[in-house]
């Protein structure tokens, strides 16, 4: 039996004639493994982690989830994973366990229990002091937490993150990376896009570079660790175009 859980086939975007969003991406995430996306502003991330989660159309490929193609067979598909956006949308009125129980029946889990969702809450280091507090007055990190519990409670064997970090304070976002980190460790296949290099090397297990949607570079990130990440990223951004000072003067 394959581990293979989120796999990328071939993956094609054109949105109009002058934007391919996606050139023939591939890449697979197995069980237990986190899969960090890099790259600059419209590099793809985005694109490809809306065709993962259906909310747009490959124009050729295939992505899937436990080999189930999410644009022939969405709701199959969806059973499996578990989204955390940039910005986590919950109800402002509504407090951190109203808004986990509400989210975790609506993704389809109707017997989660009051118990559960406090449980969850502790774990991504929301104080209980909290939990009955509406969300209107959250910080963005906190926010961040219940959008990670709310993931953890649909008990998904996959997760996928787009720049779940970005906004969040050096030691939020190292909170939250350490959480991703320890889902990772129970055996979820994490898909997760970022502009932060450093903590990609940090974390990740592969880490991949996007390019005007092109997949330019795929690595474990062992292989990577005495590498200069930075110098590899702005090599595979850039090509041999790099700015010098030479006859500047
Ligand atoms: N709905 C859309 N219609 C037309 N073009 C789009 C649409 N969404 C994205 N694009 C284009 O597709 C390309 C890839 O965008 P995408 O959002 O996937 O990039 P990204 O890597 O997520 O960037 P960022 O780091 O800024 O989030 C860009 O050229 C973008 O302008
Ligand atoms: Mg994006």
């Amino acid at each position: 039996m394959s581990d293979v859980k989120l796999e990328a086939i071939n993956l094609s975007k054109r949105y109009d004639e002058d934007t391919l969003a996606l050139d023939n991406v591939s890449f697979q995430v197995r069980t237990g493994e986190l899969f960090c996306m890099l790259g600059g502003n419209g590099a793809g991330k985005t694109t490809t982690i809306n065709i993962f989660l259906n909310f747009i159309e490959p124009t050729s490929g295939e992505a899937q989830i436990c080999g189930i193609s999410t644009h022939t067979d969405p709701l199959s598909a969806k059973a499996h994973v578990a989204y955390v956006a940039e910005n986590v949308m919950l109800y402002a009125n509504f407090t951190a366990v109203q808004n986990l129980e509400f989210f975790v029946r609506l993704g389809g889990r109707t017997d989660v229990t009051r118990g559960e969702c406090r449980e969850a809450l502790l774990r991504v280091g929301l104080h209980e002091a909290f939990h009955n507090k509406r969300l209107k007055d959250f910080s963005k990190g906190m926010r961040q937490k219940c959008g990670i519990a709310i993931a953890i409670l649909k008990n998904a064997s996959t997760i996928i993150l787009d720049e779940p970090t970005s906004g969040l304070d050096p030691q939020a976002g190292h909170e939250f990376s350490q959480l991703v980190r320890s889902l990772r460790d129970e055996g979820k296949a994490i898909l997760m896009s970022t502009h932060d290099i450093f903590r990609a090397r940090e974390i990740a297990d592969t880490i991949a570079i996007m390019n005007h949607g092109k997949l330019v570079m795929m690595q474990p990130a062992a292989e990577l660790a005495s590498a200069n990440l930075e110098q590899l990223y702005l090599e595979h951004i850039l090509g041999s175009q790099q700015p010098t000072l030479e006859g500047a003067a």
